[in-house]
């Protein structure tokens, strides 16, 4: 490819092969900061959403019923509501995305789910709407496939989905709703900005869409907000929640994949991941790749090890992760789903170097869900810590104070009221 390919990227080429996005020179014209959203497809979507929900604690902020999108025939074909719930445990319009799987196979054709699949996307942050539009371009020039792009509603971000080896879809986006202190989302009145292709470029900004609404008298009222919460019983650090924990960052993603050295690949040269560290357990070659300071991101792990582990054969994904806002909530967090009648577990603490104390629950399908409270963070010399040097865990013991570390509490940062 020529710099002329390049003619009309925001990122400008340096004629080294690099990018300058913002002045700054880089390897690809866009920059992965952060996780901001996560989706599974659900077989059992009622209890998945009673689970993310009443129990971890994720905010409702938009259904999106399909009824009216698909045949009457494809309805039939339908196992449960037809329905995705979008929720939040901050102020991202949607940070766990939740489908029924039988909906998404009839509206998308099951080859776009293939077996094992039921990561529903795997959604990355960037800086700039221009960062996405250069994205999707560059994907094109380089002949890599997406799936799609343009501005999805509920959330109003701006997008690109591209998938991996695999068939686990990322999403790249700018953008995307935030909801304030009223609760409120967007109505959807105001989705009249959706984009079905890659968006001409510049665009409005946010705050003249709502302008405008306002002028052709949009009531905002007519958004949605969550309604039924349970009951705030718990005094969490302060605030009563109805549960003794707050989640207050999501990742890393982990994935089970059928070839790791072609995944790591994927991530590395395609969506800019760093690896931070690779760790060989019992044989097998686990990858872990950051995108910010946070140890890692994402974590490859070869599909021989999920039997090993004893972990759901429907799902190839290994687990989320959820970050609690501290220990002692970690270690409340688990008296808490035991209590509930979730079976509670370590995996081998090999499997997740750069965090300390952690547990695994799993949601009604199967899909493991990680908990902890501590990630270790990367600085400018981009070295792990010795593994000599980090906190030592002893499994199975949960101690009620643990030694503070350089990086406790660093990292990405909360913002805003728990709830
Ligand atoms: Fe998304």
């Amino acid at each position: 490819m020529d710099d002329a390919a390049f003619s009309d990227f925001y990122a400008r080429p340096t004629g080294d092969g690099k990018f300058s996005v913002g002045g700054v020179a880089l390897d690809r014209p866009f920059r992965i900061v952060r996780l901001g959203h996560f989706g599974f497809n659900l077989n059992n979507i009622e209890e998945g959403i009673r689970f993310y929900t009443d129990l971890l604690g994720f905010v409702v902020t938009d259904i999106r019923d399909a009824s009216d999108r698909l045949s009457k025939e494809q309805l039939a074909q339908v196992k449960g509501p037809p329905i995705g719930v979008f929720t939040r445990y901050g102020s991202d319009h949607h940070a766990m995305v939740l489908f029924n799987r039988s909906m998404r196979e009839v509206a998308d054709g099951k080859a776009r789910w293939p077996d094992g699949i039921t990561t529903n996307q795997i959604t990355w942050q960037c800086g700039s709407l221009g960062q996405i539009s250069d994205a999707i371009k560059w994907f094109a020039a380089k002949q890599v496939p997406t799936v799609r792009s343009g501005r999805d509603m509920p959330g109003s971000n701006w997008h690109t989905y591209i998938a991996d080896p695999d068939g686990n879809v990322s999403e790249l986006y700018y953008g995307i709703e935030q909801i304030g202190w009223d609760g409120y989302s967007k109505p959807w009145e105001m989705h009249d900005r959706a984009f079905r292709q890659a968006p001409p470029m510049p665009q409005i900004s946010e705050y003249q869409e709502v302008t405008d609404a306002l002028a052709r008298g949009v009531d905002f009222t007519k958004g949605f907000r969550d309604t039924k919460r349970p009951p705030a019983t718990h005094d969490v650090d302060g605030i009563l929640l109805a549960r003794p924990f707050k989640i207050v960052r999501m990742g890393p993603v982990r994935l089970f994949m059928k070839d790791v050295a072609a995944a790591k690949r994927f991530y590395t040269e395609m969506l800019g991941f760093t690896p931070t560290e690779t760790v060989v357990y019992k044989g097998h070659t686990c990858e872990f790749l950051r995108a910010n300071t946070e140890h890692h991101a994402v974590a490859l792990y070869p599909i021989a090890l999920r039997e090993e582990l004893g972990l759901s054969s429907h799902t190839t994904n290994f687990s989320i992760g959820l970050q609690v806002a501290n220990y002692r909530q970690l270690r409340n967090a688990r008296e808490f789903l035991i209590e509930k009648g979730c079976k509670v577990r370590e995996l081998p603490h090999e499997l997740f170097p750069g965090i300390d104390y952690h547990f695994v629950v799993h949601d009604p399908d199967g899909h493991a869900v990680q908990f902890y409270h501590y990630m270790e963070q990367i600085g400018w010399d981009g070295k792990p810590r010795p593994a000599s040097a980090r906190p030592r865990v002893e499994p199975g013991v949960w101690p009620e104070t643990v030694p503070g570390q350089p990086d406790s509490y660093m990292g990405e940062p909360f913002l805003g009221p728990w709830e």
